[in-house]
């Protein structure tokens, strides 16, 4: 005779989780989500993905059900499913750094779908922005976890965020490419790449590429410094400097150089320095100089084998945290585990470039300049080792 508890079992319908993601677009999004529905269906979850982030979620709710079959395929593809906005009635993040709050109206609204929908928990996959807002949503009681996304790893909760590997796969590869053309041509060239007001793109992507010199917003540099390096090359034969600048980098007088012109309302777009950096080298150097901006092309396509990895294994975990009721987690990458942080602690922690780091010592061993001193002592000086540094 059938169980009768486990036919009950079978007509009560699935509790529910919801998935979002918020802010721009990044590589290694979908494998997130597919994570997360292959994760939960088998825990006996019903996973729903709402559309264009938060926006999803105020009634009357836009969302799919996410399903194995609906899902196969994601892992590899580049952007999100379920869509996204870095603008909309949800941006809080105002100006260079601040934000305001969250209006109470869309709190309520939330609050009703979570009822409608029967949401026991919702997973929010974003950056910086993106987890304000999630966490402004917990401190109102909504049952939230957070997973880490940005190609800006400027998250200091977590070794890395997913997206930032294939950004820098993208930097690198343009600059193998931009090698080939300035050495051809005995020219500079100067890649501006993204990373907000931190410099972690163009660091790494400089270092892995080749670059001569890395401008970063952690180090403050002058026309003069790039200059002589330029020159230095020339004089030992190579007529050709590749120069990678982040987009966030100060200018020699300590401006950031935005793509608009700057609405407090908003937050600020960065973009241009490449351009201006470019012209002044020409300028000051007479060699032909030409500026690359990569723009989005490093948010596009497929996300790297790491990122895929990473992002599977965030979605799976958050899933997790959620059927653990630990609410106002984050999951992030302590390698070699995957763990969780507090939310808070995470919001609270902007990771930029410690300009006496192990990279860049490495980088101002190898000659690469970051256009903040003509000489150098061991790069590598006073550098204590990691048992001296744990104990
Ligand atoms: O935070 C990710 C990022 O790609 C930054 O590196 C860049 O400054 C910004 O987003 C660009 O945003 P948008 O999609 O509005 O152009």
């Amino acid at each position: 005779m059938a169980d009768p508890s486990q036919q009950a079992n079978r007509d009560r319908p699935a509790p529910r989780i919801g998935i979002l993601n918020g802010g721009g677009d990044c590589p290694g999004l979908n494998a997130v989500i597919r994570g997360a529905v292959k994760a939960g269906t088998r825990l006996g979850y019903e996973i729903v993905g709402f559309h264009k982030g938060f926006e999803g979620l105020l009634p009357p709710a836009d969302y799919r059900i996410l399903t194995y079959q609906n899902t196969a395929g994601i892992l590899i593809q580049g952007g999100t499913i379920l869509g996204t906005t870095n603008r909309g009635r949800f941006s809080i993040k105002v100006g260079t750094g601040g934000h305001r709050e969250l209006p109470l109206e869309l709190v309520e609204g939330v609050r009703q779908t979570f009822q409608e929908l029967g949401l026991v928990g919702l997973i929010v996959v974003g950056g910086d922005g993106t987890l304000t807002i999630a966490h402004e949503l917990l401190e109102h009681g909504l049952p939230i976890v957070g997973v880490p996304k940005t190609i800006d790893n400027d998250l200091g909760a977590t070794a890395y965020t997913f997206g930032f590997d294939s950004a820098v796969n993208c930097a690198v590869d343009a600059l193998d490419r931009l090698h080939t053309t300035a050495a051809s041509h005995d020219r500079v060239m100067v890649l501006e790449v993204m990373g907000r007001h931190a410099g972690w793109i163009a660091l790494h992507a400089g270092i892995a590429g080749g670059a001569d010199i890395i401008l970063i917003p952690e180090i403050g540099w002058t026309y003069e410094a790039i200059c002589a390096k330029v020159q230095e090359r020339i004089a030992m034969g190579k007529r050709f400097t590749l120069a990678v600048v982040a987009e966030g980098a100060l200018l020699p007088g300590g401006q950031l150089v935005m793509a608009e012109s700057e609405q407090s309302e908003r937050q600020t777009r960065l973009g241009g320095i490449g351009q201006i950096v470019a012209q002044e080298l020409q300028l000051r150097t007479g060699q032909e100089t030409r500026c690359v901006v990569l723009g989005h092309l490093q948010r596009g396509g497929p996300p790297t084998t790491f990122d895929r990895g990473l992002a599977t294994q965030f979605g799976a975990h958050a899933v997790g945290l959620i059927v653990d009721q630990r609410f106002g987690q984050m999951v992030c990458f302590e390698p070699p585990e995957i763990a969780s942080v507090s939310l808070t602690q995470a919001i609270e922690q902007l990771r930029t470039v410690p300009p006496d780091c192990s990279a860049v010592r490495a980088a101002r061993a190898m000659g690469i300049s970051f256009g903040d001193r003509l000489t150098y002592a061991n790069p590598f000086m006073g550098l204590a080792p990691v048992d001296a540094r744990r104990s």
